[in-house]
């Protein structure tokens, strides 16, 4: 299975703009999964509900998700990336995944990040999808610091971790490889990178995309200036072996009896 990652610098509001150079990119590749970053055909420094509400698009219907499908069906393309929803008179950050086929299915991000709690609603759900080649589990970026949600999805098949991002905060690369380790997974964390000023708040984007094995190793990544698509040839069967030692396997050992208390809300 081929999978792989834009890592993009989108402009802010220039959705036209923004969609056509992931197109661009998605042009030099097929048959292979690709996910892109959170929110890259609007930017990320929404200053008001206004503002995101002009940019927000449905899904499906909307103009980035029609482009995408299109691309996917001619380049033989699984693609997931991260969009501002909207559904009635909510918004959701979400992660679209289309298939080569024609297949839409939306994750809506629960974990919300500072001021995304502000305009967005946060989702009710967690989204694996199952592709012909393996089951992709969904999460977008601030998702990565509550190991609930890896695992969760793990349980519930997933082989794949697919992580649109605009990440900030400097330690998800690393937590990321211990996701993969403890659910014995692959993930695809597409990052955007880049500096957001809008008003007076400014926020830089930490790039570094990468894909990580079930060992925690990268198999590929970028840096943090440029734009780039990776791809990588992967054998998922290594996310189906669950075995650590002759003796040990992540989900047979599991004693969900004692985990009772993971799922209170927890003193703050
Ligand atoms: C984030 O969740 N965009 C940091």
């Amino acid at each position: 299975m081929r999978i792989g990652f834009l890592q993009l610098r989108p402009k802010f509001g220039a959705v036209k703009t923004n969609v056509r150079k992931a197109l661009n990119l998605l042009d030099k590749v097929s048959e292979a999964t690709i996910v892109i970053p959170e929110l890259f055909n609007t930017g990320y420094l929404f200053r008001n509900e206004e503002e995101l509400a002009s940019l927000a698009e449905k899904v499906p219907g909307g103009y980035t998700t029609s482009e995408m499908k299109k691309i996917a069906k001619r380049k033989n393309l699984n693609i997931v990336f991260g969009i501002a929803e909207k559904v009635g008179r909510k918004f959701y950050n979400s992660s679209v995944f289309v298939s080569s086929k024609g297949k839409v299915e939306v994750y809506r991000k629960v974990h919300l990040f500072d001021r995304e709690k502000l305009f967005f609603t946060r989702g009710q759900s967690f989204k694996v999808v199952t592709t012909g080649e393996a089951k992709l589990g969904m999460m977008v970026c601030f998702d990565w610091i509550f190991p609930e949600v890896s695992r969760l999805l793990m349980i519930q098949g997933a082989e794949v971790l697919c992580h649109p991002c605009n990440l900030i905060l400097p330690y998800a690369h690393d937590a990321i490889k211990t996701r993969c380790v403890e659910n014995g997974v692959f993930a695809i964390m597409a990052n955007r990178i880049g500096t957001e000023r809008r008003g007076t708040i400014s926020l830089t984007f930490t790039g570094g995309s990468q894909i990580v094995n079930p060992k925690g190793e990268v198999l590929t990544s970028a840096g943090d200036r440029s734009e780039s698509l990776k791809v990588v040839e992967i054998d998922v069967e290594e996310a189906r072996n669950k075995n650590i030692t002759p003796h040990n396997n992540i989900i047979a050992d599991r004693f969900p009896p004692l985990y009772k208390a993971i799922t209170l809300k927890g003193k703050r």
